[in-house]
């Protein structure tokens, strides 16, 4: 079976369950800023897991794409992958744990066929902020799993979210499959990496919601979120020991090889390989997402650049002296256009922005490693590891990798230190968005979700209907709004901007939500953003007539609610994108 017949399978038998399947979400999070990408396919999906109702009723399934850098040091062993598919059923406050569990030991067991004596499961062992889970332990019992098989573990291995500081989370449920391999010790369980368990799956039980304070209260819905990896999961189905021997991986590997002219790699040319083939999938669905997201130092654009330099390293390592992304990409589109179009519609960014990168990266490379041999001494401090990265362009964890193969260490905090004094988004900051975390449903946030609707309109009143969002990101204290436009506005356009959205908020308008097909949110002129992925049926918000957007909210009820809108920035972001920030008080 192949990932694109698992997906169907998945979402035909989900959809026998009464579930609507909904399309992948943008790998970048829309209006979401504690984290820089989708990481899991509840992502998108925040306010409907905290009660909003979803337009397509209380079943959902789909397969998201996902990005995870917390993951980034694992590339390499035979699961872990920065990008990769995940298959997920949702109940918005609808079915719980026995229905959850039973469709997931059916779909493992009947459509895929796995022999169900390999399949060991976990339960959250309970602790003071939740209690032992004997509820799904019992679910898996009456399937006939046996205890020996069913394992106890605690918050750290068994309980999912929030993926920030605060929002929806709960006890989970994984399921692995026995590869056959020997234990490594006594002690070798599930979640253990040395390759003997394989998680290809989790059904997180979301009841609760941490707190700012970090307590756990009770949702006002049980939720269920469940993430089935794809290139796992065809991994073990095809008897696999790794995922990069699968369709979607092994064709990357092949042609590195022939490159490199390396057919038998050594364990060290192979995990090169690996890192390349994660590395490159990864920077192409980036580049290839709509967003347009470029190498740069900041946000995204970091982590973009990271994972390019990185795997061009690597290429160096085995002996490519020559650009050979760009091919790789190819490889990559192809191998999904059907499933992404956007890859192949943002073909020519992909391989002109990979170009250009490493034409960047290579011209200091050879330099820099020259320059990393003469200060790599017993440790390398700080300030050197940072004139790598400022002259040289070394982003902090390749000097690491350089520094771990003499065995000497880097002085990171230092590294930290320098940087956040010369940019303006620290490495550590970074590194805790892209941990993960999500939106955050507060009041304020409502609010500037509301005025970035009004200024959307706004902007096509006073500077040009043709404008249009390219992105949006909200915190709790600003909005943040990037738009078309090739030229600065000037300081007339901008306080105009402002007295419009200050005049529809003293008109304390209604804000009401429909929901409707696409098309009906089109006829009735909504603002859609391009190239984003509906599902058939979509929540549309109206400010009168003055601003009809499709938007998943959240949203306050009257504009009246919002105080006063201030531009605080209008700037540059890359050609012909400018952004706003603005608050309310
Ligand atoms: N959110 C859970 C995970 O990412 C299940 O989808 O594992």
């Amino acid at each position: 079976m192949d990932s694109k017949e698992l997906i169907r399978k998945y979402l035909e038998f989900f959809k026998a369950k009464k579930h609507a399947a909904i399309k992948s979400a943008s790998l970048i999070p829309e209006h979401d800023p504690s984290v820089l990408f989708t990481t899991a396919g509840m992502h998108p999906l925040v306010p409907f897991l905290l009660g909003q109702p979803h337009p397509l009723g209380k079943r959902l399934a789909d397969v998201q794409k996902c990005i995870r850098t917390t993951d980034i040091d694992s590339v390499g062993d035979p699961s872990h992958l920065t990008f990769f598919e995940m298959l997920g059923n949702w109940s918005l406050g609808d079915y719980f744990k026995k229905e959850a569990i039973e469709w997931s030991h059916e779909f493992l067991t009947k459509v895929l066929g796995f022999d169900a004596k390999k399949l060991s499961v976990t339960c959250f062992a309970g602790d003071k902020d939740a209690p032992k889970d004997e509820e799904a332990a019992s679910a898996w019992k009456s399937l006939k799993i046996p205890a020996e098989r069913i394992y106890f573990l605690p918050k750290e291995d068994n309980w999912w979210g929030p993926a920030g500081e605060t929002g929806p989370c709960g006890p989970c449920s994984e399921m692995f499959i026995d590869t056959g391999k020997e234990k490594c010790s006594p002690k070798c369980r599930p979640g253990c990496n040395c390759g003997k368990y394989f998680e290809i799956w989790n059904d997180v039980f979301m009841e609760y919601s941490k707190t700012k304070e970090g307590k756990f209260e009770k949702l006002k819905q049980k939720n269920v979120d469940t993430g089935m990896g794809v290139e796992r999961t065809i991994a073990m189905l095809a008897g696999k020991k790794t995922v990069y021997e699968i369709e979607t991986l092994k064709p990357i590997i092949e042609k590195i090889k022939e490159i490199s002219r390396i057919n038998n790699p050594d364990e060290k040319q192979l995990l090169s390989m690996r890192i390349i083939t994660d590395h490159l999938r990864a920077s192409t669905f980036i580049l290839g997402d709509d967003k347009a997201v470029a190498p740069s130092n900041v946000d995204q654009g970091y982590i973009l650049r990271r994972f390019i330099r990185r795997a061009i390293r690597h290429g160096n390592v085995l002996g490519i002296q020559r650009e050979f992304l760009s091919e790789l990409a190819v490889i990559v589109l192809e191998m999904y256009k059907e499933r992404y179009d956007e890859l192949y519609r943002n073909k020519n960014f992909i391989i002109s922005e990979l170009r250009k990168e490493d034409d960047k990266f290579r011209k200091t490379l050879e330099k820099g490693l020259h320059e990393f041999e003469k200060i790599a001494k017993a440790t390398i401090s700080g300030k050197d590891a940072f004139l790598l990265f400022q002259s040289y362009g070394f982003p902090f964890e390749l000097t690491k990798e350089l520094a771990a193969e003499k065995k000497i260490k880097v002085d990171e905090k230092e590294f930290d230190d320098e940087f956040r004094k010369h940019q303006e988004l620290s490495r550590v900051g970074a590194e805790k968005k892209f941990k993960g975390g999500l939106s955050e449903a507060s009041e304020e946030t409502a609010k500037l979700h509301t005025a970035t609707h009004l200024l959307n309109e706004a902007l096509r009143i006073v500077v040009s209907k043709n404008i249009s969002q390219k992105g949006s990101n909200i915190t709790p204290e600003r909005l943040r709004f990037d738009f078309n436009l090739d030229r600065k506005m000037t300081p007339e356009e901008i306080k105009k901007v402002e007295e419009i959205v200050n005049r529809k908020i003293n008109e304390a308008i209604p804000v009401k939500r429909e929901e409707m097909s696409v098309e009906q949110a089109k006829k009735k002129g909504a603002q859609a953003e391009f190239g984003a992925k509906y599902s058939e049926k979509v929540s549309v918000y109206s400010i009168d007539d003055f601003s009809v957007e499709i938007c998943a909210g959240p949203h306050v009820k009257n504009t009246s609610e919002l105080g006063t809108f201030k531009i605080m920035k209008e700037e540059s972001v890359a050609a012909g994108v400018r952004r706003i920030k603005a608050v309310l008080s």
